[in-house]
């Protein structure tokens, strides 16, 4: 059997993790794809850098869009930013009709119908489950899982450092400000911080999601944003007297005048399972008709979860399952007017 050939743009945290999963679960994972899949060039600013795992035996080529033209049937991007480098090399993949894997929430947020408009010209796969939630399947579990149903809302806590911050100010007493830097320490927070407490983060996530829930045409700039900056220590220990907990919540909701989609901090009841998500875990709630509520919870970040949702996408590759990114096709998306805001 022939191998899917993989090459990897990114070597930080994700990326490691991407080499510890396919090595370590080797057999299993070419057991399950229905053959091995193998790294057959990487691409990474430091050579030299210390990743726990060893990277000296795979091709190194130094520009990113090299990896485009490499001898790989899938180029798995782990570089991040909205443009640059990764949105170069997603479209130099797509363009010379090889597959793409990307963690990349911020590019699909603003680029994400060009990409998939590309994919599905090329009758090339373009996976990204990695983008939001991290570990937890929840691009399947809306794509596939609940592809049978008309989803009403899907909402959640996408944001682990936000949610750490949160949980932190809560059992501990402690400001804002004060936890910040102990959340930026776990290595989960973007390289510009303020996407995750400003909420910018959470809303990349949030449209992917409604884009897939509602089968509407990504929508970014409609999404309403705001963030925990403001979040006092005060505020938290007034809401629990109340019963209730600070928590930023990304929500999409459709209704017969539009999606409304936002992330903010809410007030949410002890009764409900989003109060007792802490730390930095995420977690997802969807609405389907004939399903009911479903929740997804687990680790939103992190290298093995990550890392764990890379490789699986690489597996429904190796499989010949992937098809359209959004589950259908681009030209077949509602174009959706944004509800009027405030909508509930
Ligand atoms: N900065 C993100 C978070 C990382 O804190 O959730 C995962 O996308």
């Amino acid at each position: 059997t022939t191998a899917l050939r993989v090459a990897l743009a990114g070597l930080g945290t994700v990326g490691g993790g991407v080499i510890r999963v396919l090595e370590t679960n080797r057999e299993l994972i070419a057991r399950r794809a229905g053959r091995p899949i193998e790294i057959v060039a990487v691409s990474a600013r430091d050579r030299t850098k210390d990743r726990g795992v060893d990277v000296s035996g795979y091709e190194w080529l130094d520009d990113t869009t090299a990896l485009a033209r490499c001898d790989a049937d899938v180029v798995v991007e782990l570089v991040g930013g909205a443009d640059g480098p990764a949105l170069a090399l997603a479209r130099a993949t797509l363009g010379a009709g090889k597959g793409f894997v990307t963690a990349n929430k911020a590019m699909l947020a603003h680029h994400g119908a060009e990409l998939a408009e590309m994919a599905e010209a090329a009758r090339v796969p373009l996976k990204f489950e990695a983008a939001v939630a991290g570990g937890i399947p929840v691009i399947k579990g809306l794509r596939e899982g609940m592809a049978a149903n008309a989803v009403s809302r899907v909402y959640g806590i996408l944001n682990g450092t936000c949610n750490f911050i949160l949980s932190k100010m809560e059992s501990e007493g402690r400001d804002f400000g004060d936890v910040l830097a102990e959340a930026q320490a776990l290595g989960f927070a973007e390289s510009d911080p303020s996407f995750d407490i400003d909420g910018v983060d959470a809303a990349h996530k949030l449209s992917i999601l409604s884009t897939i829930a509602f089968g509407t045409r990504p929508a970014f700039a409609d999404v309403a944003i705001g963030g925990i900056r403001n979040v006092t220590a005060a505020d938290v220990a007034e809401a629990e007297a109340l019963g209730y907990r600070v928590r930023l919540v990304g929500m999409a909701q459709a209704d017969a005048s539009g999606v409304f989609q936002r992330v903010h901090a809410h007030l949410v009841p002890h009764a409900h399972p989003l109060a007792h998500v802490t730390g930095s875990t995420n977690a997802v709630v969807a609405e389907g008709n004939f399903v009911g509520r479903l929740l997804f919870q687990g680790a939103g970040a992190g290298d093995g979860p990550t890392a764990s949702a890379v490789v699986a996408d690489l597996i429904d590759i190796a499989r010949g399952e992937a098809g359209p990114p959004y589950a259908m096709p681009v030209a077949a998306l509602a174009e959706v007017a944004p509800a009027a805001a405030g909508a509930q």
